[in-house]
């Protein structure tokens, strides 16, 4: 007989209502800090921040199940109560479900770096829209972290940015601060890449 799968997962965040703006008090219970995770992949990422920071929650947003299904089962073995993780597609999720001024930080890491001409506009990154989407989701003085490997796509979002009112750029060097690594910089430092970092400071919009 098949497995049933429980329903929702552990930890796992399924809005009731998935044409209206979720409130803060929907994701997590209490007024600490939230850092968003976009395109969480497995978890490990979120995992090892969580558990670093107990007193911070953190949202994971991925689209594929088996992903989802793998961030609900370590953070649930794990015991933690600080991770919850949202099964959408991103440009959705920010543009349209997640509250607006919830996030202390939002983290958007080793994302695909769609090099083809034609796939310019899923470089998310590069797309002052997507920028707009998640500055509105940050708290007063918030940060958004960006990190690849892919160096075309980092020059673009610097490129980018620079035309961007309502971000400004801070220094990152790894180290500079705790920061857990995540699957696929793991696997890429290993095959002898370099990470290249982006920290924008949220600006009042101008
Ligand atoms: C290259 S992996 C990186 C995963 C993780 N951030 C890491 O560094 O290990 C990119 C992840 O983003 C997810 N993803 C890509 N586009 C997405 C979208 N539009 N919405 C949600 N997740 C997306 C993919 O399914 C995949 O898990």
């Amino acid at each position: 007989m098949a497995k049933v799968e429980p329903f929702p997962l552990p930890n796992e965040l399924y809005p009731e209502d998935w044409f209206s703006r979720l409130r803060s008090e929907d994701l997590f219970a209490g007024d600490a800090p939230v850092e968003l995770d976009l395109g969480c992949g497995d978890g490990s990422f979120l995992v090892r921040m969580a558990e670093h920071f107990p007193g911070r929650n953190f949202l994971g947003v991925e689209r594929l199940l088996g992903r989802v299904r793998k961030v609900s089962r370590k953070s649930s073995q794990a015991g933690l109560t600080n991770v919850r993780v949202l099964r959408a597609d991103s440009n959705y999720a920010v543009e349209w479900l997640l509250p607006h001024g919830f996030a202390s930080r939002i983290h958007f890491l080793c994302p695909d770096p769609w090099p083809k001409k034609k796939h310019a506009a899923r470089r998310q990154m590069c797309r002052m829209d997507f920028l707009s989407a998640l500055h509105a989701l940050l708290a007063p003085d918030g940060e958004l972290l960006f990190m690849t490997d892919a160096q075309p796509y980092f020059e673009e979002a610097v490129e980018v940015q620079g035309g961007c009112p309502f971000f400004a750029r801070e220094p990152w060097e790894e180290g500079d601060f705790f920061y857990a690594k995540t699957d696929f910089e793991e696997q890429w430092l290993a095959e002898g890449r370099t990470m290249h970092r982006l920290r924008l400071r949220k600006l009042p919009h101008g």
